[in-house]
């Protein structure tokens, strides 16, 4: 028996959350392994309800699961509060008491998709990247940091952007063994030029290829570098791997080349311990929209998706994974679609559903692939 906390959040979490919990429901049914779920606050909600965006009863439940899958924090509500107790400060906690170290932010583009993106189908058609973002470390977490009073009346900020070796290399070391299962090829970003982080991050991720990875291709680029080539020809990219602040910005950007926002899953892993489990965290990429928050119009796919990356990094459901991702396939092919994936075009051929209406459709897809996976086996 798996178990798995379920942090809903804030926003449209519950909403595309109730989605997933849907899906997990139908693996349980349908399946031999069986998952239990349970679940925690994180976030805003969490806030309201304890004080804290992440009390310590929910980061010990988290602590004691073999994977959390959150959908999203943060809201309108909790803007003023203090960055110490902000909903965000909550997922920053579960990042960095978790030690999830490294970050996957796969961006595919779903074949049925490739018009939804705003980059011409010929630049964006059959993209596969695998940006690997550094997450408890950087400037995220640095000191020292704050908002100070100086003498003049004037106020200063202040963040620490920080990295050691040993942080540099067990990222670039998941980066490597990603890549080694894929297309053989890492590019890794930074801002070598001007920051000594940077020109650390380079040497660091160099030596470490050298000694363990020469097999694999190794590129360097600078951030804003990486950030335009993205544009330009993102086609280039295998796996990316970055710091902190840059796998933010630049996940966010290479989510865009595949349409939407709401389609974007992500596994946050920390390292194997002996007994070969790994603390895990799943999320979509997308935040708690809060404009269409409550409305039934959001997409569940991207938590859906991290459904699946669960079933693959934490279970070792391989089949199941597939299946999966194999029906969000099947429901975009059909033309299914939430309202951020609409053509913005010609939508012929296309229907709009809602969140609740896409999770039914997935179950179909669901029962109707089944049979013929288990015809194949
Ligand atoms: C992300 C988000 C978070 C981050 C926020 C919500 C703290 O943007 O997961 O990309 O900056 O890491
Ligand atoms: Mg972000």
């Amino acid at each position: 028996m798996s178990k798995i906390v379920l942090l809903p959040g804030d926003g449209l979490g519950p909403e595309v959350m109730a989605e997933a919990v849907k899906v997990i429901g139908w693996f349980n049914s349908n399946f031999v392994t069986k998952l239990e779920t349970s679940e925690g606050d994180i976030g805003g909600c969490s806030i309201d309800k304890h004080g804290v965006p992440l009390s310590d009863a929910t980061l010990k439940k988290c602590r004691e699961a073999d994977a959390v899958l959150l959908a999203a924090v943060g809201g309108p509500k909790w803007d003023k509060v203090d960055y110490a107790i902000r909903p965000e400060a909550g997922l920053l906690k579960l990042r960095k008491e978790l030690e999830l170290f490294a970050n996957l932010r796969p961006a595919k583009v779903f074949d049925a998709l490739v018009d939804a993106s705003t980059l011409k189908a010929s630049v964006v058609k059959g993209l596969d990247i695998l940006i690997v973002r550094e997450l408890t470390g950087g400037v995220y977490f640095g000191e020292p940091r704050g908002i100070e009073n100086l003498p003049n009346g004037e106020r200063r900020g202040v963040n620490t952007q920080v990295y050691t070796t040993h942080e540099i290399h067990r990222v670039a070391r998941v980066a490597f063994e990603l890549a080694r299962k894929r297309n053989n090829k890492v590019c890794s970003a930074e801002k070598a030029n001007v920051m000594e982080s940077g020109k650390l991050w380079r040497e660091e991720v160099t030596a470490l290829h050298a000694a363990e990875y020469k097999d694999v291709n190794l590129s360097h680029m600078y951030a804003d570098n990486c950030a335009m080539q993205l544009l330009r020809n993102p086609a280039q990219f295998d796996v990316i791997v970055t710091d902190n602040l840059f796998g933010d910005i630049l996940s966010d950007e290479a989510a865009m080349l595949t349409g939407s926002l709401g389609m974007l899953p992500s596994a946050s892993l920390g390292a194997v311990k002996p007994d070969g489990k790994r603390a895990a965290l799943y999320e979509p990429i997308h935040g708690s929209a809060p404009d269409i928050a409550g409305k039934n119009i959001a997409n569940p796919l991207a938590t859906i998706l991290s459904v699946a990356m669960m079933f693959r990094y934490s279970f070792g459901m391989m089949k199941e994974a597939a299946l999966l991702e194999q029906a969000v396939e099947s429901v975009l092919a059909k033309g299914l679609r939430t309202a951020d994936i609409m053509p913005t075009g010609d939508s012929a051929g296309c229907k709009k559903l809602s969140t609740s209406d896409m999770g039914a459709a997935l179950l179909a897809e669901l029962d109707a692939l089944k049979p013929k996976m288990a015809a194949r086996a």
